[in-house]
């Protein structure tokens, strides 16, 4: 068995919760250290399990040397300086959705982990769903030929977040609204789908219509729903919708079409064809804790240097397909992806 990696976690709000679970629950790993700004939420948790180290500056922590490895669990804004800061300082990165706030800053990290040699990997978590797991083993067997549509739809009645000091409703520190906080796990898990095409052209539109359902007083400058139409070099198509607030019923679907079959999400259906007779089969998948198969993965890959199921590279496609919808709802027009 492979040395434990030591690990650290910075930001402890619910996600970063689950990704301690993870850790805690994986032979991989011994978690060394905790960091939050609320010192009181980090000396808690560090108590409760035992862990050595406890930080309300990331920078510390990471000067301390006791970590090779960081789970970046922090408000959007945050997540690609703070990742950077751990990168430069040799230590492989888990870093929660989005990847940044946009492309160039994907970029960035894209570049400091290559140059360091290290692990970086996207906190995904709906790739790592039984249910996903089934129907990408599915696709790459072929079962549902060429694949040339997908749809991604994550829709909340009512649900705007606000998070600590109300980051998630302000632009500067969220990068966006409801698109790069709920329409990206939306996207993200129809796109890796359908294999993870190449991004070329993007139209969407965006909206902002429930500002007075929020306390009054919250600043609010990002987008409660947005729409998009993603193309890929495939030829393929994707179509996104998601909204924190929409006067539709909640829920979220993912449909991917190919020329032998398709695959829907919520619920799980897979949809045949034999002897011209139309067939669904309706997969009984047992429940899996996704977070931890997701902490397990990164684990995997820092041990093996394989690149993780969500590297840099993807992050920075990702963000380019985010960053296209937002740009293309500013212009009206469609954005083209070099
Ligand atoms: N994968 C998922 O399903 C999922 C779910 C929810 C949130 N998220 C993502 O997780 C991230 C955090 O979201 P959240 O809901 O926990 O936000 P939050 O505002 O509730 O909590 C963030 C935590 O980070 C701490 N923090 C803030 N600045 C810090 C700093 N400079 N140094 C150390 N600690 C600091 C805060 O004290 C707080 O405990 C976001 O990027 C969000 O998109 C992912």
């Amino acid at each position: 068995m492979a040395k434990k990696i030591k690990v650290g976690i910075i930001g402890l709000g619910w996600p970063g919760r689950e990704h301690l679970k993870g850790y805690l629950q994986s032979a991989r790993a011994e978690v060394v250290a905790v960091c939050d700004a609320n010192e009181e939420l980090a000396s808690g948790i560090a108590r409760e399990h035992n862990i050595p180290f406890v930080y309300s500056d990331h920078k510390a922590m990471l000067q301390a040397g006791e970590v090779e490895a960081v789970s970046v669990c922090l408000p959007n804004f945050l997540h690609a300086p703070i990742s950077l800061d751990a990168l430069r300082a040799g230590c492989h990165v888990i870093c929660e959705k989005p990847p940044a706030l946009d492309a160039k800053q994907a970029r960035s990290l894209a570049n400091a982990a290559k140059k360091g040699g290290l692990t970086l990997m996207y906190a995904l978590c709906q790739r790592f769903t039984g249910a996903a797991k089934l129907v990408k083993d599915y696709v790459e067997k072929g079962e549902l030929g060429d694949i040339y549509f997908g749809r991604a739809v994550y829709h909340r009645r009512r649900g705007i977040p606000l998070g600590t000091q109300s980051w998630f409703t302000d632009k500067k520190r969220s990068g966006g609204g409801a698109l790069i906080d709920i329409g990206v796990h939306a996207l993200d898990t129809a796109w890796w789908l359908m294999g993870s095409p190449k991004p070329v052209a993007v139209s969407g539109s965006a909206y902002r219509k429930f500002e007075h359902t929020l306390p009054k007083g919250t600043h609010f400058d990002v987008d409660d729903s947005a729409f998009g139409l993603i193309r890929f070099d495939t030829g393929a198509t994707l179509i996104l919708e998601c909204s924190w607030a929409l006067n539709l019923s909640g829920g979220s679907v993912t449909q991917i079409a190919g020329s032998k079959g398709g695959i829907e999400m919520n619920p799980l259906k897979i949809l045949t064809e034999r002897d011209g007779v139309q067939i669904d089969i309706t997969p009984h998948v047992p429940d899996t804790n996704a977070f931890a198969g997701q902490t397990d993965h990164f684990l995997a890959c820092v041990q093996t240097g394989r690149t993780p199921l969500m590297g840099p590279e993807q992050g920075v496609q990702l963000m380019q397909m985010l960053d296209g919808i937002y740009q293309s709802a500013a212009t009206g027009r469609e954005v083209r992806i070099k």
